[in-house]
């Protein structure tokens, strides 16, 4: 592709919906750093690039506060609209903030993630992979994003929160309704967006500050009470963040780990021989994460504002504009990984950018992992004869950010236990 098809790059058109690694080939192939009109940023797409990016200090993660202050101009004189209150909500997330805040936020949260609390969790896990799949196998269904990837990741955030099983289902509605503020997503449903995300919000603050104040008053092993216990110079998070952080490990953990899921097992039907060699080897799980969330992450794109101008190879991008990070760029780039196009379960090393780097790398990585693993291993174990439903079509969600399936409708040979 030549630079002039390139001055319109839209990450947004069917085609790269579709298949964005075309386009990020084109991007890496054109220059460091390409200027999309269509998007009003530029894009960096080469691994070296991106990950360089990813910890550079001229690079903004704030990129609420411009929206918001652009809600605030048009609200009516004296009110608040949900547009503002939301975003106002949002601002206060470490993933959208810069140091110092971010690093006091970071801090606080970290004690909450520590590996041992997290490894300990793999029993549990798997307890609940194991009811997902008995469930699905008994009811018939077809959707492997609808019954099996969507109902974990709220339920593991949720239960190490100590929410009781009965509220779990309201947290996977909650994340829902963020994710149409969030992720920009939700076609149809933009117009009442903020409303619906406010009142999500509201009403899961709500719900959590029951047990922030159990949390308080007797602290437990749950993960608020981790949260809200005081760090070692004595600092600690108020109730608003407090909320406000939990939020966004419900909401950041959701959609993310049920897209990885739902990726990794179409990179595994379109490659059976891998499949099989799952199935075989229960020990080749982790490292066929890795390569499921390099191959089809997730997350294609991450943005940043620029507060210094920056060079890259000759290209300066200059102070005040915005710069997308595209990790699905990053992460095919045959420049660093041999064979990048191709998907295999045993590549090692491999030092993908699905998580992020730098002081924003993802804080529930070794969760999502855990998720991952214990999920896919029981899908290709537990659903002999794994295929795409006969009339499947695949259509993916037209979103900047997230690579996310609509559906993805499956057949198999397993059958219910009786
Ligand atoms: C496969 C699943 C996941 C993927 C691919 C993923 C990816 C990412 C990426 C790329 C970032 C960096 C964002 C940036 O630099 O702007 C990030 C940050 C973050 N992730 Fe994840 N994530 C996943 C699962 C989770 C889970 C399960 C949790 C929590 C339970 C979580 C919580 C967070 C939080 C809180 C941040 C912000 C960290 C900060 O700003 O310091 N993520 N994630």
């Amino acid at each position: 592709m030549t630079t002039t098809a390139l001055d319109d790059v839209d990450l947004l058109s069917p085609e790269a919906t579709e298949d964005p690694y075309a386009t990020m080939q084109a991007l890496r192939d054109t220059a460091p750093a390409v200027w999309s009109d269509r998007h009003q940023a530029w894009i960096v797409a080469r691994y070296r690039d991106v990950e360089s990016a990813l910890t550079d200090r001229r690079l903004s993660s704030d990129r609420v506060a411009p929206v918001l202050a652009r809600a605030r101009a048009e609200d009516a004189p004296g009110e608040e609209s949900s547009a503002s209150r939301i975003l106002e909500i949002l601002k206060s997330w470490m993933v959208v903030s810069d140091p110092p805040a971010h690093t006091r936020l970071r801090k606080l949260a970290a004690g909450a993630f520590k590996g041992q609390r997290i490894s300990l969790m793999g029993e549990a896990i798997q307890a609940r992979v194991d009811q997902i799949l008995d469930d699905f196998i008994a009811s018939g269904e077809r959707d492997l994003i609808h019954h099996v990837a969507y109902p974990l990741p709220a339920a593991v955030i949720a239960e190490m929160m100590g929410v009781p099983l009965e509220d779990q289902d309201r947290f996977r509605a909650w994340s829902d309704e963020l994710a149409l503020v969030a992720f920009g997503a939700g076609g149809a449903a933009r117009g009442d967006r903020h409303e619906r995300a406010l009142r999500g919000i509201e009403e899961m603050f709500a719900y959590l500050q029951g047990l922030v104040d159990a949390a308080r008053a007797e602290p437990g092993e749950d993960m608020i009470s981790a949260l809200a216990a005081p760090v070692e110079d004595g600092d600690r998070l108020d109730d608003q963040e407090l909320l406000s952080m939990l939020a966004l490990l419900l909401f950041a953990g959701h959609e993310t780990t049920i897209n990885a899921t739902a990726n990794g097992v179409l990179a595994l039907l379109r490659n059976p021989e891998q499949m099989e060699a799952m199935r075989q080897d229960p020990d080749m799980a982790a490292k066929a994460v890795e390569e499921l969330l390099r191959i089809d992450g997730p997350i294609k794109v991450l943005v940043r504002w620029v507060l210094e101008d920056i060079e890259l190879d000759g290209v300066t991008v200059p102070a005040g504009d915005r710069i997308f990070l595209a990790l699905a760029g990053a992460n095919h780039d045959p420049d660093y990984f041999d064979d990048a196009g191709s998907l295999d379960i045993t590549r090692h090393p491999n030092r993908h950018v699905a998580f992020g780097r730098g002081i924003h790398a993802c804080i529930g990585a070794q969760l999502a992992r855990l998720e991952m693993r214990h999920m896919l291993q029981s899908i290709v174990e537990r659903l002999p004869g794994l295929r795409l439903a006969d009339d499947a079509t695949l259509e993916y969600v037209p979103s900047l950010a997230s690579r996310a399936l609509k559906s993805l409708p499956v057949a198999h040979d397993a059958v219910p236990a009786s």
